[in-house]
């Protein structure tokens, strides 16, 4: 084995074990509105599910320069944000978003992707996922780094509104081959699901 203390690595070195050995990461495709109406969409793998009572998920958006993501700065600004769950058909355009733009640009528009409102919060979904959440932020974190300058911002969100696409949903259970979700490995690599297997849990 290898054992490596964290202390004596870079932050870069950490990221790259992290993102490394965290896989396959599912990915949240996050829309939020700013202040001055712009939809903004951006993809996250450090995103999963904190509690289904009520349900909640969390994305933690690292900063950049110190200052946060424009993804970070709407949802607390709004106190709103939207999750899709990536699927292999639009993972292209997904990816697209990933973009730089500056606050005042729709990465939504730059990838050809369509707004579709929400019911419950006044920020817009995409209508290419087949599952998104409609969520509210129930706490938003700035975590690491400094007390003066955090690394990252976690958003939790509580979920007000689920979506799936019908073709999907049996009776409380979701087709995971429908959903064809799309992970992240690390660098610009991503994976598909492999083999399905069960186990029965111990009593
Ligand atoms: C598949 C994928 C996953 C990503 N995951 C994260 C993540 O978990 N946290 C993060 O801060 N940035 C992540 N990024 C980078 C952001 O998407 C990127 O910085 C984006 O421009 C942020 O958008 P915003 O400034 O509009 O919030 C990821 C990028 C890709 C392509």
């Amino acid at each position: 084995m290898v054992s490596l203390d964290p202390k004596e690595m870079t932050p870069l070195d950490c990221y790259k074990f992290l993102i490394g050995a965290v896989i396959p990461r599912p990915i949240a495709f996050v829309t939020t509105l700013s202040e001055t109406g712009v939809l903004n969409a951006a993809p996250f793998s450090f995103f999963n599910v904190v509690t289904p009572d009520p349900p909640m998920v969390s994305i933690s958006v690292q900063r950049q320069g110190g200052a946060p993501k424009d993804t970070a700065r709407n949802a607390i600004h709004r106190g709103a944000f939207v999750v899709h769950i990536v699927s292999e058909p639009y993972v292209e355009q997904v990816n697209q978003t990933a973009a730089t733009l500056p606050p005042d640009e729709s990465e939504v528009a730059l990838a050809g992707l369509t707004p579709v409102a929400s019911d419950a919060i006044d920020v817009p979904g995409v209508r290419e996922a087949r599952i998104r959440m409609e969520c509210v932020l129930e706490r938003a974190l700035p975590l690491g780094g400094t007390p003066e300058a955090p690394a990252c911002d976690l958003l939790i969100g509580r979920v007000v509104r689920f979506h799936i696409e019908a073709s999907l949903y049996d009776r409380g259970r979701i087709d995971p081959h429908g959903l064809a979700p799309v992970a992240r490995l690390a660098g610009n690599d991503y994976s598909l699901l492999g083999r399905i297997f069960t186990i029965e849990r111990p009593k």
